[in-house]
């Protein structure tokens, strides 16, 4: 192999999803063209300035891969206080966001379509978010699949730095393994403090909508984990 291509291989970082355009809606589509350019950003924008991106001062809250978007219009709806950015790099799921957005009138969402952990790195200036908020990420089940999930200690330090002190880092998952790992991962990344009484997992929060999908789960008896790490120091 010559030096640039080994470079290159080095350099690829592992990722916590596989892009899969699927199909999108004409609503999806005619949303991406019509109000992506009002609600989105792009990497190529660089370091965003969040006064000038939302026109005001709030509490700026983040969340990563927020799939159909339904959470998050919810969120946004219930609390117009707050400002949030989502990122999702599934199309028709920001397609659909587009939509809630429209037809919600809401005004203090943004959307970013590019991978998170690049917008964190690139893009979010450090000491800025009151939260961040991971819901159900993509649990990667198997073994030989587990260096793709997002939580990982490198990732737990990027959301550190770009949390304000006293931020929270709220996860949930619906995988009894992958909570488990959360927990390993973030009772050891430095700076943070477990908020649950117990050292563990908390009781779901009223401000995260219960999703269908979820809903479903509590009548098949599966469980729900909850975790929120405080940024301390
Ligand atoms: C299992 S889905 C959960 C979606 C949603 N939070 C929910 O609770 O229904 C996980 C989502 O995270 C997105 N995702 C995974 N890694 C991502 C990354 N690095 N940046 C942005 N989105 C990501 C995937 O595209 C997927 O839509």
């Amino acid at each position: 192999m010559s030096i640039d291509a080994n470079r290159k291989m080095t350099l690829r970082r592992i990722r916590s999803f596989v892009r899969r355009e699927g199909r999108l809606t004409k609503g999806q589509q005619r949303a991406l063209n019509e109000l992506f350019p009002t609600y989105g950003i792009t990497l190529q924008q660089g370091a965003l300035d969040f006064d000038a991106l939302f026109g005001r001062q709030a509490s700026r809250i983040l969340e990563i891969g927020f799939g159909n978007g339904a959470s998050l219009a919810q969120m946004a709806s219930n609390h117009p206080e707050n400002d949030y950015l989502g990122i999702e790099v599934h199309r028709p799921g920001v397609g659909n966001l587009l939509l809630q957005i429209e037809k919600l009138e809401l005004t203090n969402i943004r959307i970013s379509s590019d991978d998170a952990v690049e917008v964190l790195e690139q893009q979010i200036p450090d000491a800025l978010l009151d939260a961040v908020y991971l819901f159900f990420p993509d649990p990667w089940h198997k073994k030989k699949h587990h260096k793709r999930r997002i939580v990982q200690p490198a990732f737990a330090q990027l959301i550190h730095r770009k949390l304000k002190p006293g931020g929270i880092f709220h996860m949930a998952t619906d995988w009894e393994n992958y909570a488990e790992h959360m927990l390993e991962v973030m009772t050891a990344a430095d700076g943070f403090q477990n908020t649950a009484p117990e050292g563990k997992y908390i009781a779901r929060p009223e401000y995260r909508p219960l999703t269908k999908f979820e809903q479903r789960g509590h009548r098949l008896g599966h469980g729900v984990w909850d975790l929120i790490f405080k940024k301390i120091t």
